[in-house]
Protein backbone atom coordinates (compact mmCIF):
# COMPACT_ATOMS: atom_id res chain seq x y z
CA UNK A 1 0.00 0.00 0.00
CA UNK A 2 0.85 3.55 -0.81
CA UNK A 3 0.64 6.79 0.73
CA UNK A 4 -2.85 7.63 0.39
CA UNK A 5 -3.58 9.64 3.38
CA UNK A 6 -3.66 13.30 4.51
CA UNK A 7 -1.29 13.08 7.57
CA UNK A 8 -0.96 16.20 9.55
CA UNK A 9 0.08 17.14 13.53
CA UNK A 10 0.20 19.61 16.11
CA UNK A 11 3.13 19.34 18.63
CA UNK A 12 2.42 16.92 21.97
CA UNK A 13 2.30 19.95 24.12
CA UNK A 14 4.19 19.56 27.41
CA UNK A 15 1.39 18.35 30.69
CA UNK A 16 3.45 20.86 32.95
CA UNK A 17 0.53 23.01 33.25
CA UNK A 18 -3.25 23.65 31.63
CA UNK A 19 -3.52 24.70 28.30
CA UNK A 20 -3.52 28.23 27.22
CA UNK A 21 -5.06 30.12 24.21
CA UNK A 22 -1.59 29.34 22.40
CA UNK A 23 -1.87 25.71 22.30
CA UNK A 24 -5.38 26.52 21.02
CA UNK A 25 -3.91 28.43 18.51
CA UNK A 26 -2.28 25.48 17.02
CA UNK A 27 -4.76 23.21 17.25
CA UNK A 28 -7.69 24.77 15.81
CA UNK A 29 -5.48 25.99 12.84
CA UNK A 30 -4.71 21.92 12.43
CA UNK A 31 -8.51 21.14 12.95
CA UNK A 32 -9.39 24.18 9.83
CA UNK A 33 -6.80 22.63 7.56
CA UNK A 34 -8.12 18.75 8.66
CA UNK A 35 -11.25 19.61 7.77
CA UNK A 36 -10.38 21.53 4.52
CA UNK A 37 -8.54 18.56 3.44
CA UNK A 38 -11.78 16.17 3.75
CA UNK A 39 -14.36 18.82 2.45
CA UNK A 40 -12.30 18.47 -0.46
CA UNK A 41 -12.33 14.98 -0.27
CA UNK A 42 -9.11 13.79 1.01
CA UNK A 43 -8.74 10.56 3.43
CA UNK A 44 -6.83 13.05 6.44
CA UNK A 45 -5.39 11.87 9.73
CA UNK A 46 -4.98 14.13 12.06
CA UNK A 47 -2.87 13.44 15.01
CA UNK A 48 -2.10 15.46 18.27
CA UNK A 49 -1.53 14.38 21.96
CA UNK A 50 0.79 15.42 25.39
CA UNK A 51 4.49 15.08 26.01
CA UNK A 52 4.64 13.77 29.06
CA UNK A 53 7.79 13.34 30.12
CA UNK A 54 11.18 15.47 30.91
CA UNK A 55 12.65 17.43 33.69
CA UNK A 56 9.73 20.17 33.41
CA UNK A 57 7.04 17.73 33.55
CA UNK A 58 8.76 15.95 36.26
CA UNK A 59 9.62 19.21 37.97
CA UNK A 60 6.03 20.22 38.30
CA UNK A 61 4.79 16.68 39.72
CA UNK A 62 7.49 17.15 42.40
CA UNK A 63 5.51 20.58 43.12
CA UNK A 64 2.61 19.07 43.50
CA UNK A 65 4.05 16.21 45.52
CA UNK A 66 3.02 14.42 43.15
CA UNK A 67 4.60 11.42 40.98
CA UNK A 68 5.62 12.33 37.19
CA UNK A 69 2.52 9.41 36.84
CA UNK A 70 0.05 10.66 38.54
CA UNK A 71 0.20 14.48 37.76
CA UNK A 72 0.29 13.92 33.93
CA UNK A 73 -2.85 11.58 34.27
CA UNK A 74 -4.46 13.86 36.59
CA UNK A 75 -4.06 17.02 34.24
CA UNK A 76 -4.54 14.54 31.02
CA UNK A 77 -8.59 15.55 31.00
CA UNK A 78 -7.91 19.05 30.79
CA UNK A 79 -5.73 18.74 27.57
CA UNK A 80 -8.73 16.78 26.17
CA UNK A 81 -10.74 19.20 27.06
CA UNK A 82 -9.57 21.66 25.31
CA UNK A 83 -10.14 19.52 22.37
CA UNK A 84 -13.97 19.02 23.14
CA UNK A 85 -14.12 22.64 23.85
CA UNK A 86 -12.84 23.46 19.96
CA UNK A 87 -14.29 20.63 18.27
CA UNK A 88 -11.26 19.60 17.13
CA UNK A 89 -11.92 16.79 14.93
CA UNK A 90 -8.35 14.46 15.51
CA UNK A 91 -8.15 11.15 14.30
CA UNK A 92 -5.90 10.00 16.83
CA UNK A 93 -4.24 11.01 20.45
CA UNK A 94 -0.73 9.98 22.00
CA UNK A 95 0.37 9.68 25.22
CA UNK A 96 4.47 9.72 25.11
CA UNK A 97 3.88 7.33 28.17
CA UNK A 98 1.87 4.85 26.26
CA UNK A 99 3.36 1.71 25.51
CA UNK A 100 2.88 1.97 22.29
CA UNK A 101 5.38 4.42 21.57
CA UNK A 102 7.60 4.08 23.99
CA UNK A 103 8.59 0.75 22.37
CA UNK A 104 8.99 1.90 18.99
CA UNK A 105 11.20 4.76 21.10
CA UNK A 106 13.40 2.41 22.09
CA UNK A 107 13.58 0.51 19.16
CA UNK A 108 14.24 3.46 16.81
CA UNK A 109 17.24 4.46 18.91
CA UNK A 110 18.84 1.45 19.05
CA UNK A 111 19.12 1.22 15.48
CA UNK A 112 20.95 4.22 15.50
CA UNK A 113 23.01 3.03 18.72
CA UNK A 114 23.73 -0.35 16.26
CA UNK A 115 24.54 1.70 13.35
CA UNK A 116 27.36 3.99 15.52
CA UNK A 117 25.21 7.15 15.34
CA UNK A 118 25.55 7.34 18.98
CA UNK A 119 28.34 7.88 20.99
CA UNK A 120 29.52 8.57 24.38
CA UNK A 121 31.20 11.59 25.55
CA UNK A 122 30.68 14.41 28.04
CA UNK A 123 28.09 17.60 27.76
CA UNK A 124 29.07 20.93 28.99
CA UNK A 125 26.90 23.78 29.02
CA UNK A 126 23.86 25.51 29.31
CA UNK A 127 20.53 24.10 29.31
CA UNK A 128 16.87 25.58 29.59
CA UNK A 129 14.24 23.56 31.33
CA UNK A 130 11.37 25.32 30.05
CA UNK A 131 12.15 24.88 26.31
CA UNK A 132 13.83 21.05 27.44
CA UNK A 133 16.83 22.81 24.97
CA UNK A 134 20.24 23.38 24.61
CA UNK A 135 22.30 26.10 24.19
CA UNK A 136 24.98 27.17 22.53
CA UNK A 137 26.65 30.15 25.08
CA UNK A 138 26.67 32.33 22.21
CA UNK A 139 23.03 32.15 21.42
CA UNK A 140 22.17 33.06 25.35
CA UNK A 141 20.97 36.89 25.72
CA UNK A 142 23.22 39.30 28.01
CA UNK A 143 22.98 37.54 31.81
CA UNK A 144 22.65 34.02 30.67
CA UNK A 145 19.19 33.98 29.59
CA UNK A 146 17.63 31.79 27.10
CA UNK A 147 16.80 33.16 24.01
CA UNK A 148 12.80 32.04 24.46
CA UNK A 149 11.86 32.04 27.75
CA UNK A 150 14.31 35.56 28.66
CA UNK A 151 15.02 33.47 32.05
CA UNK A 152 18.47 32.03 33.22
CA UNK A 153 19.35 28.91 32.24
CA UNK A 154 20.94 25.82 33.59
CA UNK A 155 24.47 24.29 33.76
CA UNK A 156 24.84 20.98 32.97
CA UNK A 157 27.81 18.53 32.94
CA UNK A 158 27.26 15.26 32.62
CA UNK A 159 28.41 11.85 30.81
CA UNK A 160 25.84 11.36 27.77
CA UNK A 161 25.30 9.31 24.59
CA UNK A 162 25.80 11.52 21.81
CA UNK A 163 23.56 11.78 18.27
CA UNK A 164 26.14 12.18 15.12
CA UNK A 165 24.06 15.52 13.95
CA UNK A 166 27.16 17.11 12.55
CA UNK A 167 27.26 13.97 10.24
CA UNK A 168 24.14 14.93 8.90
CA UNK A 169 24.53 18.63 7.90
CA UNK A 170 25.29 18.07 4.32
CA UNK A 171 21.81 15.95 3.70
CA UNK A 172 20.19 18.21 5.64
CA UNK A 173 21.75 21.50 3.60
CA UNK A 174 20.29 19.36 0.57
CA UNK A 175 17.21 18.88 1.91
CA UNK A 176 16.34 22.22 2.15
CA UNK A 177 17.78 23.44 -1.23
CA UNK A 178 16.27 20.49 -2.85
CA UNK A 179 12.55 20.67 -0.97
CA UNK A 180 12.07 24.87 -0.98
CA UNK A 181 8.64 23.52 0.91
CA UNK A 182 10.40 21.47 3.89
CA UNK A 183 10.16 24.81 5.79
CA UNK A 184 7.88 27.39 5.82
CA UNK A 185 7.85 30.07 5.63
CA UNK A 186 10.45 31.18 3.58
CA UNK A 187 11.84 33.63 6.50
CA UNK A 188 12.35 30.32 8.91
CA UNK A 189 13.44 28.43 6.25
CA UNK A 190 16.49 30.99 5.87
CA UNK A 191 16.64 30.89 9.37
CA UNK A 192 17.04 26.72 9.51
CA UNK A 193 19.59 26.95 6.74
CA UNK A 194 21.75 29.43 7.73
CA UNK A 195 22.09 27.88 11.57
CA UNK A 196 23.24 24.57 9.71
CA UNK A 197 25.57 26.17 7.41
CA UNK A 198 27.12 27.70 10.33
CA UNK A 199 28.05 24.15 11.22
CA UNK A 200 26.46 21.61 13.65
CA UNK A 201 27.20 20.28 16.76
CA UNK A 202 26.72 16.85 17.99
CA UNK A 203 23.71 16.66 20.26
CA UNK A 204 23.26 15.01 23.42
CA UNK A 205 20.38 11.84 23.52
CA UNK A 206 20.38 10.53 27.00
CA UNK A 207 19.94 11.91 30.15
CA UNK A 208 21.01 10.76 33.81
CA UNK A 209 20.53 13.01 36.54
CA UNK A 210 16.65 12.01 36.84
CA UNK A 211 14.35 9.23 35.65
CA UNK A 212 11.28 10.25 34.35
CA UNK A 213 11.82 9.23 30.50
CA UNK A 214 12.11 6.28 28.09
CA UNK A 215 15.03 4.27 29.07
CA UNK A 216 17.90 3.26 27.07
CA UNK A 217 17.91 -0.04 26.40
CA UNK A 218 21.74 -0.28 26.37
CA UNK A 219 22.96 1.54 28.89
CA UNK A 220 21.16 1.21 32.64
CA UNK A 221 20.33 4.76 34.25
CA UNK A 222 20.18 6.65 30.90
CA UNK A 223 16.94 8.18 29.94
CA UNK A 224 16.34 9.27 26.20
CA UNK A 225 16.56 13.01 26.17
CA UNK A 226 12.68 14.21 25.95
CA UNK A 227 12.98 15.83 22.22
CA UNK A 228 14.26 12.10 20.76
CA UNK A 229 11.61 10.72 23.04
CA UNK A 230 8.79 13.53 21.50
CA UNK A 231 9.58 14.02 18.18
CA UNK A 232 9.12 10.50 17.51
CA UNK A 233 5.52 10.20 18.52
CA UNK A 234 5.42 11.37 14.62
CA UNK A 235 5.85 8.30 13.76
CA UNK A 236 4.87 5.56 16.13
CA UNK A 237 1.37 6.81 16.22
CA UNK A 238 1.10 6.44 12.71
CA UNK A 239 2.17 2.46 13.19
CA UNK A 240 5.79 2.90 12.48
CA UNK A 241 7.29 -0.66 13.58
CA UNK A 242 4.04 -1.53 14.41
CA UNK A 243 1.25 -1.65 11.47
CA UNK A 244 3.35 -1.00 8.66
CA UNK A 245 0.30 -0.74 6.26
CA UNK A 246 -1.53 1.96 8.25
CA UNK A 247 2.16 3.65 8.45
CA UNK A 248 2.85 3.09 4.71
CA UNK A 249 -0.09 4.55 3.72
CA UNK A 250 0.37 8.16 5.88
CA UNK A 251 4.06 8.27 6.39
CA UNK A 252 5.64 10.80 5.12
CA UNK A 253 3.48 13.18 6.59
CA UNK A 254 1.89 16.29 5.00
CA UNK A 255 2.61 18.72 7.48
CA UNK A 256 3.94 19.02 10.62
CA UNK A 257 2.23 22.59 12.49
CA UNK A 258 4.28 24.29 15.00
CA UNK A 259 5.20 27.43 16.62
CA UNK A 260 8.27 29.01 15.58
CA UNK A 261 9.83 28.27 19.36
CA UNK A 262 10.61 24.69 18.49
CA UNK A 263 11.54 25.16 14.47
CA UNK A 264 15.23 23.67 15.27
CA UNK A 265 13.75 21.00 16.68
CA UNK A 266 11.62 19.91 13.82
CA UNK A 267 13.29 21.47 10.77
CA UNK A 268 17.23 20.08 12.10
CA UNK A 269 16.69 17.38 14.86
CA UNK A 270 14.30 15.41 13.25
CA UNK A 271 14.79 15.63 9.89
CA UNK A 272 18.45 14.10 10.83
CA UNK A 273 16.95 11.49 13.02
CA UNK A 274 14.70 10.23 10.40
CA UNK A 275 17.46 10.04 7.40
CA UNK A 276 20.23 8.56 10.11
CA UNK A 277 17.37 5.64 10.27
CA UNK A 278 16.58 5.69 6.46
CA UNK A 279 12.84 6.58 6.90
CA UNK A 280 11.44 9.22 4.66
CA UNK A 281 11.70 12.98 6.31
CA UNK A 282 7.81 14.80 6.28
CA UNK A 283 6.74 16.80 3.22
CA UNK A 284 6.89 19.95 5.13
CA UNK A 285 7.05 21.90 8.41
CA UNK A 286 5.56 24.91 9.24
CA UNK A 287 5.84 27.06 12.08
CA UNK A 288 3.82 30.07 12.73
CA UNK A 289 4.09 33.11 14.61
CA UNK A 290 3.69 34.06 18.98
CA UNK A 291 0.39 35.04 19.99
CA UNK A 292 1.54 37.71 22.07
CA UNK A 293 -0.68 39.66 25.35
CA UNK A 294 0.95 42.60 26.03
CA UNK A 295 3.68 42.84 23.68
CA UNK A 296 4.98 39.59 25.23
CA UNK A 297 4.78 35.40 24.07
CA UNK A 298 1.62 34.08 26.40
CA UNK A 299 3.42 31.20 28.23
CA UNK A 300 2.28 28.79 30.61
CA UNK A 301 5.67 30.13 32.48
CA UNK A 302 5.07 34.27 32.37
CA UNK A 303 1.54 34.15 33.96
CA UNK A 304 -0.25 36.00 30.87
CA UNK A 305 -1.81 32.30 29.91
CA UNK A 306 -5.45 33.36 28.96
CA UNK A 307 -7.91 29.77 28.88
CA UNK A 308 -9.50 29.60 26.04
CA UNK A 309 -13.18 28.66 28.03
CA UNK A 310 -12.91 32.23 29.07
CA UNK A 311 -13.09 33.19 25.29
CA UNK A 312 -15.65 30.66 24.06
CA UNK A 313 -17.80 31.50 26.89
CA UNK A 314 -18.27 35.04 25.52
CA UNK A 315 -17.47 34.83 22.35
CA UNK A 316 -18.84 31.38 21.45
CA UNK A 317 -16.74 28.89 19.72
CA UNK A 318 -17.47 30.03 15.83
CA UNK A 319 -15.85 33.07 17.03
CA UNK A 320 -13.28 31.33 18.62
CA UNK A 321 -12.24 29.50 15.95
CA UNK A 322 -12.54 32.20 13.20
CA UNK A 323 -10.64 35.31 15.28
CA UNK A 324 -7.12 33.99 15.50
CA UNK A 325 -7.33 32.81 11.56
CA UNK A 326 -8.90 35.81 10.28
CA UNK A 327 -7.30 38.50 12.50
CA UNK A 328 -3.41 37.22 12.09
CA UNK A 329 -0.97 36.24 9.44
CA UNK A 330 -0.09 32.72 10.10
CA UNK A 331 2.94 32.74 9.55
CA UNK A 332 3.91 36.09 11.61
CA UNK A 333 3.38 36.92 15.46
CA UNK A 334 0.28 38.89 16.47
CA UNK A 335 -1.46 40.49 19.35
CA UNK A 336 -4.47 38.78 21.14
CA UNK A 337 -6.67 41.50 22.08
CA UNK A 338 -10.41 41.75 23.57
CA UNK A 339 -11.41 44.81 21.65
CA UNK A 340 -10.10 43.39 18.28
CA UNK A 341 -11.98 40.04 18.76
CA UNK A 342 -15.14 42.04 19.76
CA UNK A 343 -15.01 44.17 16.60
CA UNK A 344 -14.20 40.64 14.41
CA UNK A 345 -17.38 39.64 16.23
CA UNK A 346 -19.71 42.70 15.75
CA UNK A 347 -18.29 43.46 12.22
CA UNK A 348 -17.42 40.14 10.34
CA UNK A 349 -19.69 37.89 11.96
CA UNK A 350 -23.06 39.34 13.33
CA UNK A 351 -23.31 42.33 11.08
CA UNK A 352 -21.90 40.54 7.48
CA UNK A 353 -22.49 37.20 7.60
CA UNK A 354 -25.63 37.03 10.54
CA UNK A 355 -27.69 40.26 9.62
CA UNK A 356 -27.39 38.56 6.05
CA UNK A 357 -28.38 34.99 6.57
CA UNK A 358 -31.44 36.84 8.67
CA UNK A 359 -32.08 39.14 6.12
CA UNK A 360 -32.33 36.64 3.12
CA UNK A 361 -34.86 34.10 5.17
CA UNK A 362 -36.87 36.90 6.31
CA UNK A 363 -37.72 37.80 2.94
CA UNK A 364 -37.80 34.21 1.41
CA UNK A 365 -40.68 33.66 4.63
CA UNK A 366 -42.43 36.82 4.16
CA UNK A 367 -42.61 36.91 0.00
CA UNK A 368 -42.48 32.94 -0.36
CA UNK A 369 -43.94 31.66 2.44
CA UNK A 370 -40.54 30.24 3.33
CA UNK A 371 -40.15 28.26 0.10
CA UNK A 372 -36.88 28.67 -2.20
CA UNK A 373 -38.56 29.57 -5.95
CA UNK A 374 -36.98 28.66 -8.81
CA UNK A 375 -34.82 31.07 -11.04
CA UNK A 376 -37.35 32.51 -13.28
CA UNK A 377 -36.41 35.76 -14.16
CA UNK A 378 -33.71 36.72 -16.30
CA UNK A 379 -29.91 36.91 -14.81
CA UNK A 380 -28.25 40.54 -15.47
CA UNK A 381 -25.36 42.28 -14.45
CA UNK A 382 -25.66 42.12 -10.54
CA UNK A 383 -26.22 38.06 -11.13
CA UNK A 384 -22.78 37.98 -13.28
CA UNK A 385 -20.82 40.56 -10.27
CA UNK A 386 -22.38 37.72 -7.81
CA UNK A 387 -21.14 34.96 -9.82
CA UNK A 388 -17.15 36.66 -9.95
CA UNK A 389 -17.36 37.13 -6.02
CA UNK A 390 -18.50 33.39 -5.67
CA UNK A 391 -15.14 32.93 -7.79
CA UNK A 392 -13.31 35.15 -5.61
CA UNK A 393 -14.15 33.19 -2.43
CA UNK A 394 -13.76 29.41 -4.27
CA UNK A 395 -10.19 30.35 -5.35
CA UNK A 396 -9.41 32.06 -2.75
CA UNK A 397 -10.08 29.72 -0.14
CA UNK A 398 -6.94 27.43 -1.90
CA UNK A 399 -5.00 29.75 0.13
CA UNK A 400 -6.00 27.36 2.82
CA UNK A 401 -3.26 24.62 1.46
CA UNK A 402 -0.31 27.20 1.81
CA UNK A 403 -1.64 28.00 5.38
CA UNK A 404 -2.60 31.53 4.86
CA UNK A 405 -5.91 31.10 6.59
CA UNK A 406 -5.69 35.07 6.95
CA UNK A 407 -6.10 34.98 3.18
CA UNK A 408 -8.21 32.67 2.36
CA UNK A 409 -10.75 34.02 5.05
CA UNK A 410 -10.60 37.55 3.27
CA UNK A 411 -11.76 35.85 -0.02
CA UNK A 412 -14.16 34.01 1.28
CA UNK A 413 -15.86 37.60 3.01
CA UNK A 414 -15.55 38.91 -0.28
CA UNK A 415 -18.47 36.67 -1.16
CA UNK A 416 -20.45 37.30 2.20
CA UNK A 417 -20.12 41.14 0.99
CA UNK A 418 -21.09 40.24 -2.37
CA UNK A 419 -24.01 38.65 -1.80
CA UNK A 420 -24.92 41.93 0.58
CA UNK A 421 -24.48 44.32 -2.42
CA UNK A 422 -26.51 41.95 -4.81
CA UNK A 423 -29.26 42.40 -2.72
CA UNK A 424 -28.50 46.20 -2.11
CA UNK A 425 -28.17 46.50 -6.08
CA UNK A 426 -31.28 44.09 -6.53
CA UNK A 427 -33.73 45.81 -4.31
CA UNK A 428 -36.00 42.51 -3.95
CA UNK A 429 -38.62 44.41 -1.78
CA UNK A 430 -39.03 47.04 -4.44
CA UNK A 431 -39.54 44.21 -6.70
CA UNK A 432 -42.18 42.44 -4.28
CA UNK A 433 -44.10 45.80 -4.48
CA UNK A 434 -44.29 46.19 -8.08
CA UNK A 435 -45.36 42.66 -8.37
CA UNK A 436 -42.36 41.68 -9.95
CA UNK A 437 -42.55 38.16 -9.07
CA UNK A 438 -39.91 36.56 -11.88
CA UNK A 439 -37.41 38.84 -10.97
CA UNK A 440 -37.94 38.54 -7.37
CA UNK A 441 -37.72 34.50 -7.86
CA UNK A 442 -34.55 34.99 -9.71
CA UNK A 443 -33.29 37.47 -6.83
CA UNK A 444 -34.49 35.27 -3.42
CA UNK A 445 -32.78 32.08 -5.36
CA UNK A 446 -29.47 33.35 -6.06
CA UNK A 447 -29.37 34.34 -2.32
CA UNK A 448 -29.92 30.98 -0.84
CA UNK A 449 -27.54 29.33 -3.28
CA UNK A 450 -24.92 32.01 -2.37
CA UNK A 451 -25.73 31.21 1.68
CA UNK A 452 -25.84 27.52 0.86
CA UNK A 453 -22.06 28.22 -0.86
CA UNK A 454 -21.43 29.98 1.99
CA UNK A 455 -22.10 27.30 4.37
CA UNK A 456 -19.89 24.91 2.38
CA UNK A 457 -16.93 26.91 2.63
CA UNK A 458 -17.12 28.14 6.49
CA UNK A 459 -17.52 24.69 7.76
CA UNK A 460 -14.06 24.23 8.55
CA UNK A 461 -13.61 27.39 10.30
CA UNK A 462 -16.93 27.31 11.79
CA UNK A 463 -18.19 23.83 11.93
CA UNK A 464 -21.78 25.00 14.08
CA UNK A 465 -22.33 27.93 12.78
CA UNK A 466 -22.58 26.13 9.43
CA UNK A 467 -24.12 22.93 10.81
CA UNK A 468 -26.91 25.74 11.87
CA UNK A 469 -27.15 27.97 8.67
CA UNK A 470 -27.48 24.54 6.36
CA UNK A 471 -30.51 23.41 9.03
CA UNK A 472 -32.03 26.41 8.54
CA UNK A 473 -31.75 25.90 4.63
CA UNK A 474 -33.99 23.52 4.66
CA UNK A 475 -31.71 20.94 2.07
CA UNK A 476 -31.72 17.40 1.93
CA UNK A 477 -28.58 16.30 1.80
CA UNK A 478 -26.22 16.33 4.65
CA UNK A 479 -23.60 19.14 5.14
CA UNK A 480 -20.85 17.02 5.96
CA UNK A 481 -21.64 15.11 3.14
CA UNK A 482 -20.93 18.30 0.83
CA UNK A 483 -17.42 17.84 -1.53
CA UNK A 484 -15.71 20.66 -3.36
CA UNK A 485 -15.74 21.55 -6.02
CA UNK A 486 -18.88 20.43 -6.71
CA UNK A 487 -20.74 21.48 -3.96
CA UNK A 488 -19.34 25.08 -4.54
CA UNK A 489 -21.24 25.48 -7.80
CA UNK A 490 -23.77 27.74 -8.70
CA UNK A 491 -27.23 26.52 -9.01
CA UNK A 492 -26.50 23.47 -6.74
CA UNK A 493 -29.87 24.08 -4.80
CA UNK A 494 -32.87 22.70 -5.83
CA UNK A 495 -35.94 25.07 -5.60
CA UNK A 496 -39.13 23.99 -3.68
CA UNK A 497 -36.90 23.69 0.30
CA UNK A 498 -38.38 25.17 2.87
CA UNK A 499 -36.29 27.65 4.93
CA UNK A 500 -36.42 28.32 8.22
CA UNK A 501 -35.72 31.93 9.47
CA UNK A 502 -35.23 30.64 13.20
CA UNK A 503 -32.63 32.16 16.15
CA UNK A 504 -30.50 34.87 14.56
CA UNK A 505 -26.64 33.11 13.83
CA UNK A 506 -24.43 35.63 16.56
CA UNK A 507 -26.70 37.30 19.10
CA UNK A 508 -25.50 40.73 20.25
CA UNK A 509 -22.64 39.98 22.66
CA UNK A 510 -23.38 40.65 26.33
CA UNK A 511 -21.88 43.65 28.46
O1 LIG B 1 7.25 22.65 22.97
N1 LIG B 1 1.87 31.56 20.49
O2 LIG B 1 5.40 21.85 24.05
P1 LIG B 1 4.73 23.20 24.59
C1 LIG B 1 1.69 30.64 19.55
N2 LIG B 1 6.36 19.41 24.03
N3 LIG B 1 1.78 29.32 19.78
C2 LIG B 1 2.03 28.93 21.02
C3 LIG B 1 2.22 29.84 22.07
C4 LIG B 1 2.13 31.23 21.76
N4 LIG B 1 2.27 32.17 22.68
N5 LIG B 1 2.47 29.15 23.19
C5 LIG B 1 2.43 27.84 22.85
C6 LIG B 1 6.58 21.72 23.40
N6 LIG B 1 2.16 27.70 21.55
C7 LIG B 1 6.98 20.29 23.11
C8 LIG B 1 6.61 19.96 21.67
S1 LIG B 1 6.50 18.27 19.59
C9 LIG B 1 7.26 16.84 19.15
C10 LIG B 1 7.00 18.57 21.23
C11 LIG B 1 2.01 26.42 20.82
O3 LIG B 1 3.67 22.77 25.54
C12 LIG B 1 2.94 26.35 19.62
O4 LIG B 1 2.48 25.35 18.75
O5 LIG B 1 5.74 24.15 25.07
C13 LIG B 1 4.22 25.91 20.27
O6 LIG B 1 5.16 25.40 19.34
C14 LIG B 1 3.71 24.86 21.21
O7 LIG B 1 2.44 25.38 21.68
C15 LIG B 1 4.65 24.57 22.37
O8 LIG B 1 3.98 23.77 23.31
MG1 LIG C 1 7.11 25.74 25.39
Amino acid sequence: MGKDTYYLTTPIYYVNDVPHIGHAYTTVAADVLARWRRLNGDRVHFLTGTDEHGQKVARAAEERGMTPQQHCDDILPRWKEMLGLLHISNDDFIRTTEDRHEARVQEFMQRLYDQGDLYKSTYVGPYCVRCEGYYAEAELLEGELCPIHRQPVERLEQENWFFRLSKYAPALLDLYDAHPGFVQPDVRRNEVRAFVEAGLEDISATRTEFSWGVPCPWDDGHIFYVWFDALLNYITAAGYGADEEAFSRRWPADVHLIGKDILRFHAVYWPAMLIAAGVEVPHQVYAHGFLLVGGEKMGKSNATGIRPSELVEHFGIDCYRYYFLREISFGQDGTFSWESMEERYTTDLANDLGNLVNRVLNMVGSYRDGVVPAPTGAAGDAEAQLSRDRETALAGLAAFDRLAFKKGLEDLWQLVGGVNRYVEARQPWALNKQGADDDLDRVLYECVDALRVIAVLTSPVMPDMAQSLWAKLGLDEALEDQRLPEAGEPGGLVPGVRTERGQVLFPKLEE
